[in-house]
This record gives structure tokens, C-alpha cells and sequence, in this order.
């Protein structure tokens, strides 16, 4: 009975110690999983020697990460760069792709099945071969949204410096030899034009909402369909030949696929209005290079803003580079501080989450 009363009035205790205990443990297990101890064993390898610090933390903070000794990018990245990681990626479960050059499948290969995701640091995911990633059986993510605002700051750039006629004007400066007159270097108008954007995704509408302080008189996009963000941009849906014969300028902010490459040729140049600016924040491939210039020397359409260009870096001989109504950026689209800061973190947390069993924050659909 004694022993029977003394249980009892332990009871309350008792219970108590248990929900802390069982309270302890809710905190404890996913801590456990999402601070890295149970994930440690993993290994992620970071194709590049230029990630962002606070990225690799986050990935530090998980798992075991083995980053490349070199630049991803130019000479190094295809010969240093990618014999290094053909060496440290077997056995990596997850690779961070920070580069333009592509994946192939001798990296695959070479990584071997326990490679579950491939996350490129890159809106664009046409150098991830993701045909061979879904037959493979991996995940893609990429870093969307993040960079459109930048993206576009880069697309009105070239607007203004294609229409403004920067290129030929910059010369004169260069060279001292000012063209003056009140009727000398005079360029287009924004104020009540028409602007097409090819591809009103999220960069299009970062492009949309950036012009609208420029009296824009009517955006009009064109796709695959009508998007439900274009009614407060008040921009109409349109067919890409409407687009193209009534544009004033035309942003192309599509990306790279089979359905997209040179969308931009002979055929859709020839439908642009004489006074059209052209501008390409895609990729390089989206346009007929040939056939911009044809159109560019032949003043068949007044100007082009390109930020992305085939092959980058452009040859400094190239035919297209001695042309005065083209303005020429070396794709800098998402290049700002924050923005590459971000997109890199955005990549880490997606291995992050992608490996520890909870959603992929930017999956790409294969
Ligand atoms: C992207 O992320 O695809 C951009 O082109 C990189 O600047």
C-alpha cells in the first residue's frame, strides 16, 4: 500500500520527465539530421574553386564536401578543372555545378550510381544533359527567380545601349572624334513604344516591371501560353509573328531547348520592323549569328543588346564585333554580388534538402 501511495504521488513527476524527455528527443532527431552528424558520410563535390563561403558553409554544416582545386570555366576548367573532377567525384552523392562548360557523361559515369542530384548554379540547365540525368535515374535543380531581377537590369542595359547607339558613340569618345550636329547620333525612343518579350518567365516579367517607369505604350509576349502574371504587368498575350512584325524592341528571355534554338533567324529577322532593337538574355543559341549580322550590316533592323553569345567568350575578330549598331556584353546577366550569392545558396540548399529527404526548393522537371 506504502509503495503503492509513494508511485502514485510520483506519478505527476513522473509523467513530466517523460514529456521532456519525449520533447528532447522531437528536437534532437531532426537537429540530428539537418546539423549533419547523421549525413556526414555523404559526399558532395563543388565543381569550382569560386564558390561563395557562405554556400559551401551550408554545405560544410552537412556533409562532406570535396571542392575542385580550380576555376570551372575557360582554358582550365576543360583541362585541369575537369581532369580533378574526374578524381574526386567517385562516390559523391551530390555534385554542385558552378560552370557553362557541359556535364557529360564520362563525369557521370565516373561518379557512379550513388550520384542522386546534380544541382547547376544557373537558371540555364542546357549544358546538364538532362536527358542522361532522367535516364539516369538523378534529380536536376537549378537556380531560378533569384537572378531575374539582375537578369533583367541586364536586359534594360542593352535596350538602352543598343537604341542609344552606345557602341559607335563609345568609340567616338575612345577616339576623339566627336560626330556633332543637332541631328548627329540620334537613337529610338522607348516612350511610347511597343515591347515584345519572347518568354514572359520570370526574367520577362522582371523586364516588364523594370520599363514600366519608361512610358512604354504596350508589352506584348509571346509562348506556349497565356501567363496569369501578365494581367497586372498589362501585358497581352500575342503569336510570335505578331510579336515580331510589331515590336519596336524584343527581348528573347527564353531558354535554350531543342524547341527554342535558332528561333532567332533569317526567316524571324525578316519579320521585324526596320527601327526594331533586338535583345538576347537567353543563350547564344537561340540566335543565327549569320543572320543577325546579315540583318544588323544591312540595317534591315536598327540595332541588337546581346548578353549571351555563341561561342563566349566571342572571338575579338569576330565578324559580329565590327558592327557599330551591336552592343556586346560577356554574360554578365546574374553577375552582382548578392545575386551569385544567392543563387549558390540557393544550389547548397537544395543538395541540402534533396539529400536529407525533404523537397527540392528549384527542381528541374526532366
Ligand atoms: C543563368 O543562370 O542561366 C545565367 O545565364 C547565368 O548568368
Amino acid at each position: 500500500m506504502l509503495i503503492y501511495k509513494k508511485v502514485l504521488c510520483r506519478f505527476p513527476a513522473m509523467i513530466t520527465r517523460f514529456t521532456q524527455l519525449y520533447i528532447g528527443l522531437l528536437v534532437a532527431i531532426p537537429c540530428l539530421a539537418t546539423n549533419g552528424t547523421m549525413t556526414k558520410n555523404l559526399k558532395v563535390l563543388v565543381s569550382s574553386n569560386d564558390y561563395p563561403p557562405t554556400a559551401l558553409k551550408i554545405l560544410e554544416d552537412h556533409f562532406t564536401v570535396l571542392q575542385s582545386r580550380y576555376l570551372n570555366f575557360g582554358q582550365e576548367g576543360s583541362t585541369l578543372g575537369r581532369e580533378e573532377i574526374l578524381k574526386l567525384i567517385p562516390g559523391c552523392s551530390a555534385l554542385v555545378w558552378i560552370s557553362n562548360l557541359p556535364i557529360t557523361n564520362e563525369i557521370l559515369d565516373a561518379a557512379g550510381t550513388q550520384l542522386k542530384i546534380v544541382s547547376t548554379v544557373s537558371a540555364g540547365y542546357n549544358h546538364c544533359i538532362p536527358e542522361e540525368l532522367r535516364a539516369r535515374g538523378m534529380q536536376l535543380t537549378n537556380t531560378p527567380n533569384v537572378l531575374s531581377p539582375a537578369v533583367a537590369e541586364v536586359a534594360v542595359g542593352l535596350i538602352l545601349s543598343a537604341s542609344r547607339r552606345f557602341t559607335e558613340n563609345l568609340d567616338q569618345v575612345r577616339r576623339g572624334e566627336w560626330e556633332i550636329g543637332f541631328d548627329k547620333v540620334l537613337g529610338q525612343d522607348l516612350r511610347d513604344s511597343t515591347v515584345g518579350i519572347i518568354g514572359l518567365g520570370g526574367i520577362g516579367q522582371a523586364v516588364v516591371k523594370r520599363l514600366s517607369g519608361f512610358d512604354v505604350a504596350r508589352f506584348i509576349y509571346s509562348g506556349h501560353r497565356e501567363k496569369p502574371e501578365a494581367k497586372a504587368l498589362r501585358a497581352e498575350f500575342v503569336s510570335q509573328d505578331t510579336l515580331l512584325e510589331q515590336s519596336d524592341f524584343i527581348v528573347a528571355a527564353v531558354p535554350l531547348t531543342n524547341e527554342t534554338k535558332l528561333m532567332i533567324n533569317k526567316e524571324t529577322l525578316g519579320k521585324m520592323k526596320p527601327n526594331a532593337v533586338f535583345v538576347n538574355v537567353g543563350r547564344g543559341d537561340l540566335v543565327d549569328q549569320d543572320a543577325l549580322y546579315d540583318a544588323l550590316k544591312n540595317k534591315q533592323i536598327y540595332a541588337a543588346g546581346l548578353d549571351v553569345t555563341t561561342p563566349e567568350p566571342l572571338p575579338k575578330d569576330h565578324k559580329l564585333l565590327t558592327l557599330p549598331n551591336l552592343f556586346v556584353l560577356p554574360h554578365i546577366g546574374s553577375a552582382t554580388v548578392r545575386t551569385r550569392r544567392e543563387m549558390a545558396e540557393l544550389a547548397a540548399n537544395n543538395i541540402v534538402n534533396g539529400l536529407t529527404g525533404k523537397p527540392l526548393l528549384s527542381p528541374v522537371k526532366l
